[in-house]
């Protein structure tokens, strides 16, 4: 199967144009508490970092005050605005590019960690090798990804996983150290419910 084309993603910039962050559910304003913990339990380094959907920022800008040389990309140039807004007042420098996650602009074994809050979920079904493959590639042997997708108590839904369908997806260029089920309450007002996997290249 071939790659879908980057216009399959081009909905997102008019997601942001449309909508105030306030009301985008993955928008909390606040970084994601499974990463604080991680974050503070030692279990990611400082290091390199990619954040794959960069979105507006919050998680990023949270990465970089911690003394992680974070790099951002996202497909929305709006959304980068806002995570461009977001570095200046933080007074923090996280290069932030536009680019898609099925071609991604980085040389081989870039970075240490790889952070992805919301990312995966979102590629289409036809781009899902060429996605897994492209995290595999910029990362140095032994760095860490990070994930948290949508998880199946959701109901069921083309982009809902369980366990082991992550497990099938992932385990041939990643050793999973850890999956956890997390619920959120999420910007729009709903409680949803994710696997947050932590993964090592192998
Ligand atoms: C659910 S949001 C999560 C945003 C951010 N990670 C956060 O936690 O706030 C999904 C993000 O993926 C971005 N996105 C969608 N398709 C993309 C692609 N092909 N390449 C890069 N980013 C993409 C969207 O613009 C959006 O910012």
């Amino acid at each position: 199967m071939g790659a879908s084309k980057i216009s399959e993603y081009s909905r997102w910039d008019k997601i942001y144009r449309r909508y105030p962050l306030e009301v985008l559910p993955w928008e909390l304003g606040r970084p994601r508490q499974f990463l604080v913990n991680m974050v503070k339990s030692g279990k990611i380094k400082k290091g390199k970092t990619l954040d794959l959907c960069t979105g507006a920022g919050t998680n990023t800008v949270y990465l970089a005050r911690k003394g992680f040389q974070v790099i951002g990309i996202d497909v929305s140039h709006k959304a980068l605005e806002y995570a461009k807004e977001k570095t200046k007042k933080a007074n923090v420098n996280i290069p932030l590019q536009l680019a898609s996650f099925v071609d991604l602009p980085f040389d081989d074994e870039q970075f240490d960690f790889v952070f992805d809050n919301g990312c995966f979920h979102h590629v289409e079904v036809e781009d899902r090798g060429l996605f897994i493959k492209g995290v595999h590639r910029v990362l140095k042997k032994g760095g860490l990804y990070l994930m948290t997708v949508f998880s199946d108590r959701n109901g069921p839904a083309w982009n809902h996983f369980s366990q082991e369908q992550i497990i099938r997806l992932f385990s041939k260029h990643f050793k999973i150290r850890s999956i956890k089920n997390i619920a959120s309450f999420e910007g729009d007002g709903y409680t949803r419910y994710f696997y947050t996997v932590l993964m090592e290249k192998k």
